[in-house]
């Protein structure tokens, strides 16, 4: 299977997981990336079993429109039972490194309020050790270099993502070049600086289940 495959695999195997805690009244907390975006696929075959959505990006919000899926705003929703989201890299703890897509605050957001986060993620996304896929890091655009002089200090290399701008009309650090051995403590170092809106360490709240697309089959993680 290519990654593609893969991808898709794990999109549909977290919806067979969903299916049976599904009622009428539930609404679900999905991320963002192409992984996601095969859950989304694949989840709208059943929307008749479901209330809605929350989107963790404005291109997950359309993606969930253009398939007639109701999208709620997080704030009117009283709570989530499942978060579905994909990864840039995942260790054996669950642990993550998301942001790729530029959306993780409020993947970070919608991960903090659901009850049970469930990763979709190729086997190219697991790793011993986090920090070869580059740290995303959300910055307040006036605190860009403030932030970059800071990240140098903890022993990292940051560079601006040129042309993004988020949903929240931030702007992106990726940090290169650290091996991140101790994730809980490195996420609040970076959320301690000044000017950082969010970082991409999912350390604190990690993904609850893994499903983890490889060529003999979807493993489950926990
Ligand atoms: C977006 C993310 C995505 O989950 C991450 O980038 C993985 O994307 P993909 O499924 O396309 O590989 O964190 O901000």
């Amino acid at each position: 299977m290519n990654q593609d495959q893969l991808k898709q695999a794990v999109g549909q195997a977290a919806v067979d997981l969903l299916l049976p805690d599904l009622e009428d009244s539930s609404i679900i907390g999905i991320g963002t990336g192409s992984t996601a975006n095969c859950f989304i696929d694949a989840l709208a075959k059943h929307k008749g079993f479901f209330d809605g959505a929350v989107a963790s990006s404005e291109a997950t919000a359309a993606r969930l429109k253009e398939h007639g899926i109701p999208v709620y705003e997080l704030n009117n929703v009283f709570e989530l039972a499942f978060y579905i989201d994909g990864a840039d890299e995942t260790n054996r703890h669950l642990e993550l490194i998301k942001g790729g897509g530029a959306a993780l605050t409020r993947e970070k957001i919608v991960a903090a309020v659901a009850k049970t986060f469930i990763c979709i993620a190729d086997d190219s996304k697991l790793v011993d050790t986090l920090g070869s896929f580059p740290l995303p890091v959300e910055v307040i655009p006036m605190a860009r270099s403030h932030v970059a002089r800071e990240i140098v200090k903890l022993g990292g290399d940051p560079v601006y993502r040129d042309g993004c701008v988020t949903d929240n009309g931030n702007v992106i650090l990726d940090v290169h070049n650290m091996q991140i051995h101790d994730p809980r403590k490195l996420e609040d170092q970076l959320n301690s600086i000044v000017g950082v809106v969010c970082n991409g360490l999912f350390a604190h709240r990690p993904a609850d289940i893994l499903l983890l697309g490889t060529s003999s089959g979807v493993e489950t993680l926990k």
